[in-house]
């Protein structure tokens, strides 16, 4: 039991939620590789991680959005890691705006990002998922079920996600356990990234807030647990579970 000794693909792990997540395995004993577009970012990550005990630290700098970027996290992390029990597909964005306004090409990147890149690495990896009865986790988000003015591109993204994640669940059992967390909101870089005016951006938050029974943003370290224990094969039961951690956001 345990993720001690097992290998995992983090991806978006150089801030916020992937962070969190790749330090927390690394904590439990497992190697790790770090993807995302920023290397500095990474590297921040990667000091954290070794400094929590991790077996193995693999840095892979790529942009999700782009096939061959994709194609290259793979033979990367398989070659490096001698094989991949465990892949978190936690990279996104938040890209919102009313529709008037929206334009499709932001539509497009989300699906890419969240969707058809989590879809590729898992394709890519399964042959060693299944070999090594492997675990995928997806980083979806309140979004995908809770409609939200402004939010409706990114929302359906994360729809698709959930629902990438329940039917892939039935598909690869009982070989590969394929679940879901979904956060609400968690105070990370990804709100810098909004089109929003300082004003603004704090009645989002406050917004958010007041919606969400807890009375306060989660952290990226109250959300990792929660994908480590998907990856454990302590969790060997669960499969095609979209798991809230979302301060109550949801119920
Ligand atoms: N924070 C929340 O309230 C919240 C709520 C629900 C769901 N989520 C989801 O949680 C996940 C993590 O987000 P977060 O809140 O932790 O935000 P974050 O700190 O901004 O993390 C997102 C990560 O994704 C990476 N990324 C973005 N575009 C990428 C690309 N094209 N290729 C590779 N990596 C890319 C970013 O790194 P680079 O810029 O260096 O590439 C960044 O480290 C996302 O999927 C988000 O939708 C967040």
């Amino acid at each position: 039991m345990g993720l001690h000794g097992k290998a995992v693909v983090v991806t978006g792990a150089g801030t916020g939620i992937g962070a969190a997540t790749a330090i927390a395995v690394a904590a439990r004993g497992a190697s790790v590789a770090l993807v995302g577009r920023r290397r500095d970012a990474l590297e921040d990550t990667a000091a954290a991680a070794r400094d929590r005990g991790a077996r193995q630290v693999v840095v892979i700098a790529a942009d999700l959005a782009v096939d061959a970027d994709v194609e290259r996290v793979a033979e990367i992390a398989l070659a490096e890691l001698d094989g991949v029990d465990g892949l978190v597909n936690n990279a996104g964005v938040g890209r919102f705006a009313p529709l008037r306004e929206a334009d499709v090409a932001d539509l497009r990147y989300m699906f890419d990002l969240h969707v058809t890149a989590p879809a590729q690495l898992i394709q890519a990896f399964l042959p060693s998922l299944v070999r090594r009865r492997g675990s995928v986790v997806n980083v979806t988000s309140v979004a995908g079920s809770l409609a939200a003015p402004e939010r409706s591109f990114y929302g359906a993204t994360k729809a698709a996600a959930n629902h990438l994640t329940r039917s892939l669940a039935k598909e690869l059992a009982p070989a590969v356990r394929v679940n879901a967390v979904v956060p609400g909101p968690v105070d990370t870089p990804i709100y810098d990234q909004l089109p929003l005016s300082a004003d603004g951006l704090a009645d989002f938050r406050a917004a958010l807030v007041a919606a969400t029974p807890a009375g306060r943003f989660g952290t990226p370290e109250e959300v990792a647990p929660w994908i480590c224990a998907l990856l454990d094969t302590s969790a060997a039961w669960m499969t095609g579970v979209l798991l809230p951690v979302d301060g109550g956001r949801c119920a």
